[in-house]
């Protein structure tokens, strides 16, 4: 099980030691939500934060693009130190050739869809990706209430790509936190992402131990 703290529920005040503490905590990833105000009703961060983010880690960023024409800043991103990008299929017209684009560029692609997109919609791109973002929120904003009826779209991702036998991780995200973190596992996550659960808890390393071993 890999975790993702997600950057933005930290205190922007003090950045640099948020990061140091998540690193030493032992997190796998940062994970960056990118907001625009168009897709989602609210605006986060760009390209120069997440260059200087790049510069303060040794752990690899993943960039959730929640953004539309995503396709335009993939190159701006990658530049920036993202090594995982996920857009979301409600926002990209071609999806081969995104996916394309960022393997080209040496990027794991990810694909991310809503809690009330159905898996079908990107079944036929699976194989192609290093990871799928199930969302467990509507997009938007952090500290937000997990949405318990996403779980049996976890599940039917788990058996597609264990069927398939595909290399697909399944990245799930939102309102996850060490009550419910068990039973996102045992429905097939393979990374998790956590904002106020890791940021706004008193011990961030006991909390990532606990995200980390709730796969039994
Ligand atoms: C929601 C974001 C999530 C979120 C995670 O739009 O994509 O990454 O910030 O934060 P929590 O874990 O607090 O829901
Ligand atoms: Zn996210």
């Amino acid at each position: 099980m890999k975790i993702a703290p997600s950057i933005i529920a930290a205190d922007f005040t003090k950045l640099q030691k948020e990061i140091k503490t998540i690193e030493q905590a032992g997190a796998d990833l940062i994970h960056l939500d990118i907001m625009d105000g168009v897709f989602v009703p609210n605006i986060t961060f760009g390209p120069m934060i997440v260059e200087a983010i790049n510069k303060m880690t040794v752990l690899e960023l993943d960039a959730h693009l929640m953004i539309i024409k995503p396709e335009k800043y993939y190159d701006r991103f990658i530049e920036c130190g993202a090594k995982w990008i996920s857009f979301h299929i409600e926002t990209v017209p071609d999806v081969p050739k995104s996916i394309e684009f960022l393997k080209k560029k040496k990027c794991h692609p990810g694909i991310a869809i809503n809690p009330e997109t159905p898996l079908k919609k990107v079944i036929k791109y699976i194989d192609k990706l290093d990871y799928l973002l199930i969302m467990t929120v509507h997009p938007g904003f952090y500290g937000q209430k997990f949405i318990p009826g996403v779980l049996k779209k976890i599940e039917e991702a788990r058996n597609f790509i264990d069927r398939n036998r595909l290399r697909c991780l399944i990245q799930v995200d939102g309102g996850i936190n060490g009550e419910n973190a068990s039973i996102i596992a045992h429905a097939g996550a393979d990374i998790l992402v956590a904002g106020a659960g890791v940021f706004k808890a008193k011990d961030y390393k006991k909390v990532i131990r606990d995200l980390r071993c709730s796969r039994i």
